[in-house]
């Protein structure tokens, strides 16, 4: 059974000279809140509280790390510590601003600009439910990954690594700027050592390599996962996880559905990006930005008439198991009615969709 998670600081709470205002989200490693800096301006703090090291009761200030993982809590609070250092030598549009970082209540707080938008993950959900064939334009693919690259060529430079691109972790600004959040502090060294920690290894976005021990992590690890975004932001859906594609790859294949919607050289860098060995990857950020950035003439397949008539087959016939399957799934629930199950089959789909 999971136990209860420590509790976040209470509103109007004070830390480093900041005052809290409330809590913004809450994951494995932490906390963010929104708060006010001395000078009244917005800022994100994001409070360092693994929930499976340590507990705090509501209204306490000094986390309680488990005596058993004392020494695990003290090695992800350095390296926490040591990740918000190098982040914040970092100053670049696409990539979150740190603004400070320090200590206190026996924890580690980065404070950072306060950003107001949505992330990627929400945009690509929304787009999704409105059934289109294309989820993203592909001059707005090319423009907003060209704007995240940047910024990760920067981090890159600094010798720093994200390991958890994914869309949830690309911000869109509401004036439309992408930045690249959630630089994973401290999930290296934790995830080596516990099992537990492994939000790095989001299923889709997370490369082959992240799931061995001893493999080497470079430019190309994080490269993986922004190929992996690049599919999401076409499909509409991450890309079958890494482990499954070692078994049986079906990525080619899901991307010979989108010829013809989207230009060839755009599906080329998903599967360059995606390549399982990432020796056959862009090693570094600045070989793939050549390639998306390119100012080609695009090319488009043209499907041939026999060619577009499989992929609808392929789509019937998956479309009708697909229905078959929901059927009996709520004729099992008891629904009986034609009508109540077409629209629980919805409301079913609808709950499946959450983030
Ligand atoms: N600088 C920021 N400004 C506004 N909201 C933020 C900021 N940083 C994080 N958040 C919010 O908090 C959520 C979690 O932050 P994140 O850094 O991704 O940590 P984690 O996913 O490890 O919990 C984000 O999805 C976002 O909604
Ligand atoms: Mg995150």
């Amino acid at each position: 059974m999971s136990k209860a998670k420590p509790a976040p600081l209470e509103p109007d709470t004070k830390v480093g000279g900041y005052r809290i205002l409330r809590k913004l989200a809450s994951g494995g490693f932490g906390v963010v809140y929104l708060a006010l800096s001395p000078d009244g301006q917005r800022v994100a703090i994001k409070e360092y509280l693994p929930a499976s090291l340590v507990d705090r009761a509501p209204g306490e200030m000094v986390p309680a790390a488990h005596p058993e993982k004392l020494a695990l809590y003290r090695l992800g609070l350095k390296s926490f510590f040591e990740e918000g250092r190098s982040l914040a030598q970092i100053s670049h549009p696409s990539v979150v601003g740190v603004l400070n970082f320090f200590r206190e209540n026996e924890t580690v707080y980065m404070v950072m600009n306060y950003l107001e938008g949505s992330s990627l993950q929400e945009f690509v959900i929304t787009a999704r439910e409105l059934k289109r064939k294309k989820i993203f334009r592909e001059s707005t693919i090319r423009s907003l990954y060209d704007e995240i690259l940047q910024g990760l060529r920067v981090v890159h430079q600094h010798k720093m690594l994200h390991l958890d691109i994914k869309p949830a972790n690309l911000f869109i600004t509401d004036d439309d700027k992408p930045i690249l959040i959630d630089f994973g502090a401290a999930r290296e060294v934790l995830g080596q050592q516990d099992k537990r920690f492994r939000p790095m290894y989001t299923p889709g976005f997370a490369a082959p390599e992240m799931y061995k021990r001893d493999a080497s992590f470079g430019p190309w690890t994080d490269i993986y996962a922004v190929g992996a975004c690049i599919y999401a932001s076409m499909t509409g859906y991450p890309p079958y996880e890494a482990t499954q594609r070692l078994e049986k790859d079906r990525l080619p294949m899901q991307l010979s559905k989108l010829r013809g919607i989207y230009s060839d050289n755009l599906i080329e860098i998903v599967e360059w990006c995606m390549s399982l060995d990432p020796l056959a990857r862009p090693q570094s950020v600045f070989n793939l930005q050549k390639e998306l950035g390119a100012e080609n003439p695009r090319r488009y397949t043209q499907l041939t008439l026999s060619e577009k008539l499989r992929m609808q087959i392929d789509e019937l016939v998956h479309d009708t198991k697909s229905r078959v399957d929901k059927a009996k799934q709520a004729t099992r629930m008891g629904a009986t009615r034609f009508g109540q199950l077409g629209a629980g089959r919805e409301r079913a789909q609808a709950g499946r969709d959450k983030p």
